[in-house]
């Protein structure tokens, strides 16, 4: 990285840095991470976030057996793994190959297979009504320049009485540096300002995009979308949690949220039954 700053970056050239970025990231990502998220269990698990969360005690999405699910920004799928092991029928959607193919890799080792699609959030390559419920675990709705496009998106693909669970960034934590220690506790950088961070390589073209919403930008675009807000989550850090991940630390996660999981409805018949 030779600059970083606060600067304009349309939905074109969004995708284009972030599918550079996470393709040349997926290795030290997994290095990192995979152990926590359970990528290269056979089943795969459902952490929604840095706090642990898992998929299996708090049941954001309900009863899956038999449910079709699309899975946005699945990264290496271990979400969508685990969810198919729970019965339910899903794609995993994500717009880098380099983090697809760590799912395939996984895949090839054994457990539930999943249907992997490289596309843009953006524009889902789906029909009308094509999945019962969608999910997403800090996959493309941080990292996209038109994050209503995507709530847009998935409302029509899901079905009247469908279900969008998203995990994010807690809005909150623009304000402070990306640090897990002591200079992560000072507001550095307004609420306000939605000019999304930006990181350039040595030739000055965008590297790796990160785009901010106010808490009040992320519930008028799910209105706006035509669903429902059920639920906001704001994660407690758990007691006696050591685990730092980048920013997420002990010392923020006693004061302050970093993760908002965002529960919603598409409107119509109950997600508990089938249409
Ligand atoms: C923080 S990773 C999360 C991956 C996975 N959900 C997990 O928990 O490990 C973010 C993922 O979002 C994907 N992504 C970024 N922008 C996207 C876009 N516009 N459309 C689809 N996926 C995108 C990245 O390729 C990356 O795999």
């Amino acid at each position: 990285m030779s600059a970083e700053g606060h600067r304009r970056l349309d939905s074109r050239d969004s995708a284009s840095a972030s599918r550079r970025w996470w393709d040349a990231d997926a290795d030290a990502y997994h290095d990192e991470h995979a152990e926590f998220l359970g990528v290269d269990t056979p089943g795969g698990e459902f952490v929604w976030c840095p706090e642990g969360l898992h998929e299996g005690d708090v049941h954001l999405l309900g009863d899956v057996a038999g449910r079709r699910v699309l899975e946005i920004g699945c990264g290496s799928a271990p979400c969508a793994r685990w969810l198919a092991g729970q019965g339910a029928s899903v794609v995993g959607l994500d717009l880098s190959m380099g983090m697809l193919s760590r799912g395939v890799a996984a895949m090839r080792r054994g457990g539930p297979r999943v249907p992997l699609v490289q596309a843009n959030a953006e524009v889902l390559p789906f029909r009308e009504a094509a999945f019962d419920l969608a999910c997403s675990a800090f996959g493309a709705v941080p990292f996209v320049a038109d994050s209503a496009a995507v709530m847009a998106e998935v409302a029509r693909v899901l079905r009247p009485g469908g279900r969008w669970v998203f995990a994010v960034n807690h809005p909150m934590r623009w304000i402070f540096l990306d640090d897990p220690g002591e200079r992560g506790l000072v507001a550095t950088l307004s609420y306000f300002d939605r000019s999304p961070y930006v990181e350039y390589d040595d030739d000055g073209v965008p590297s790796y995009v990160e785009h901010h919403r106010t808490l009040g930008d992320r519930v008028r675009e799910i209105v706006s979308a035509g669903l429902v807000l059920v639920d906001v989550i704001e994660p407690q850090w758990p007691e006696g949690f050591e685990r730092e991940w980048g920013q997420w630390s002990p010392l923020r996660g006693e004061l302050f949220p970093g993760t908002a999981i965002f529960v919603c409805e598409k409107p119509g018949v109950s997600a508990g039954h089938h249409p």
